[in-house]
């Protein structure tokens, strides 16, 4: 059973504050003080399996249902695939992709366009992409923005500098645009990777997922770790994930799970 969270209330909403984009996902939300300061790049990083992709979709479809039209560019699997994986969640809807509101591209077939099948990208090519997902962004007037994952963008980016290029020109070109992102960054089973890593520097927000093992099952974790533009709470939470949505339950001290796991 997963533990309700009480959700900030609008009207407490301090003047001054970043507006939010609500996740849909209640436990985020309520770490989040409301959900993620608007226009915020935000890196999910965690190992296989550990809920990254279930956490995007979700944030996705929920703006979709909220009239925000939401963008999923996947590197590893084709769109078709992914369909496959959105349409168990009792929350999706057919009518958000015919609505438009929900939009899922394909990043092999971009290139394929562009014509930068390469193994490794240059500046220009890194600018091409770049622009590439501004005009998708602008056309489609996407308020949400998922790269999954931006790990296998940079396999293509040979060099350090590359990849620090890549993600400070998408970050400002979404920011710049409103849009509110999450790139999924695949980090190894330890989770050494992601400390001081180009990536954790330059995001707005750190949302770490991991696994944990107790009494002889192996748990999904949610870690805030950073998130510019508004207090967080740092805690370790357990990701539940189910055909109605992730959930996050509080990790408590000395062994046990609350809400009974
Ligand atoms: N709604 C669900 N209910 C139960 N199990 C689920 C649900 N959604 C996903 N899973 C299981 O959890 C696994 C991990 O989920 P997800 O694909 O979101 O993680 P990921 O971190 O993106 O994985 P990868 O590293 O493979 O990209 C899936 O392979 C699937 O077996
Ligand atoms: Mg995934």
């Amino acid at each position: 059973m997963a533990t309700r969270f009480e959700m900030p209330s609008k009207d407490r909403d301090v003047p001054g504050e970043r507006e939010r984009c609500a996740t849909g996902i209640e436990g985020l939300d309520h770490v989040l003080n409301g959900g993620i300061p608007r226009g915020n790049t935000v890196l999910v990083a965690g190992s296989v399996g550990t809920g990254k992709t279930s956490i995007c979709i979700e944030f996705l479809v929920h703006g979709a249902l909220e009239a925000e039209n939401s963008l999923y560019l996947s590197v590893t699997e084709p769109t078709t695939k992914l369909l496959k994986n959105v349409i168990p969640f009792d929350f999706f809807e057919d009518k958000l992709i015919k609505q438009g509101r929900l939009n899922f591209v394909d990043l092999p077939q971009l290139y394929e366009k562009l014509g930068i099948e390469k193994a490794a990208f240059d500046f220009d090519e890194v600018k091409l992409l770049v622009d590439t997902i501004a005009s998708l962004v602008e056309e489609r007037d996407i308020q949400r923005f998922v790269l999954d994952s931006v790990t296998s963008v940079n396999y293509r980016l040979k060099d350090h500098e590359l990849i620090r290029d890549f993600l400070l020109k998408l970050s400002t070109v979404l920011s710049g645009k409103g849009c509110t992102s999450l790139l999924v960054s695949e980090i190894g089973m330890t989770g050494e990777h992601v400390q001081g890593s180009v990536e954790q520097a330059i995001a707005d927000g750190v949302i770490v997922t991991g696994n944990l093992e107790r009494r002889g099952d192996l748990l999904r974790t949610l870690q805030v770790v950073k998130m510019r533009g508004t207090s967080h709470s740092r805690a370790k939470y357990v990701l539940d994930l189910t055909t109605s949505g992730v959930l996050l339950v509080p990790l408590l001290k000395g062994g046990s799970v609350a809400g009974g796991g």
